[in-house]
């Protein structure tokens, strides 16, 4: 575990928010290894450091934040009777800790949630966490957090297509959807575009599609709320978020209490 802000480390394991928590390092009620810690920025080590407030010890239960590239077949779902879920890709395994190329901790799974879903034939970017106040502002239409689509499309998607979607289409539900922005990579009988869209109906990017006449043959998502799948993982494989795409998303859906990323 790499060291990080004791003032954070406080916070997060719930013994105030980050003012209460500089009361208490002022009242020098916290101790770090028996030595009394007043200045917030002091770094400690969960996990290794003991740490104690008004001489009681605390735990350390950090979030996990995770992406899987989520390989076509699985359900976005923690249990199904009859398919793969996504969660049986998250091995016990130990996983290189990207932030500090170290071995970090064996992942806490069953904190594990996704944020937001992708279909069974869908692949690419799923973001896991068990930030419950991330996930749920990532995934909350209010917040219009972009997500990124390639998909190969069978039909010449054109430019009377681009103005559709930057206008907003009719896909069966109260509102017409909101502007999305359409790039073709290539145009032809089987189309490649990318695609950014800032809701998340269901199976929208293949019901924006149909709405125009034509199929999504092939989906990936490539990037969520500033983060891009990392593309050094293979189809079934995961690692943890670096503390620059903690911050990313936590900017991207404009929560106000940013992740320290020097500290994690
Ligand atoms: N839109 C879809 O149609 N399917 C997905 O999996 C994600 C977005």
């Amino acid at each position: 575990m790499t060291p990080m802000r004791i003032d954070r480390f406080l916070a997060q394991c719930g013994a105030g928010s980050r003012s209460e928590v500089k009361q208490l390092l002022k009242k020098g009620l916290v101790l770090v290894n028996g030595i009394t810690a007043e200045k917030p920025e002091t770094k400690v080590i969960p996990g290794q450091d003991r740490i104690t407030v008004a001489g009681e010890p605390v735990c350390y239960e950090p979030h996990e934040y995770v992406m899987l590239h989520k390989p076509a077949g699985c359900v976005t779902a923690a249990r199904d009777a009859r398919h793969k879920t996504v969660m049986e890709y998250l091995g016990a395994e130990y996983q290189a800790d990207p932030a500090s190329g170290q071995s970090a901790p064996v992942l806490h799974k069953a904190d594990l949630a996704p944020v937001g879903r992708l279909d069974r034939d869908t692949e690419g970017l799923l973001l896991l966490t068990s930030d419950g106040d991330l996930a749920h502002r990532m995934t909350a239409p209010k917040s219009h957090v972009d997500k990124t689509y390639f998909a190969k499309v069978r039909g010449f998607v054109d430019e009377e297509d681009i103005l559709a979607f930057a206008s907003g289409l009719e896909i069966g539900e109260k509102h017409p959807t909101l502007p999305a922005k359409l790039v073709v990579l290539s145009g032809g009988a089987m189309s490649e575009i990318e695609l950014t869209i800032q809701e998340g109906k269901f199976h929208q990017v293949k019901r924006m599609f149909a709405a125009r006449g034509k199929e999504v043959l092939y989906l990936k998502r490539i990037s969520m709320g500033g983060v891009r799948l990392d593309e050094s993982l293979l189809p079934g494989q995961w690692r943890r978020l670096t503390a620059e795409e903690i911050q990313t998303l936590y900017d991207a859906c404009g929560l106000p209490q940013g992740h320290d990323t020097k500290g994690r």
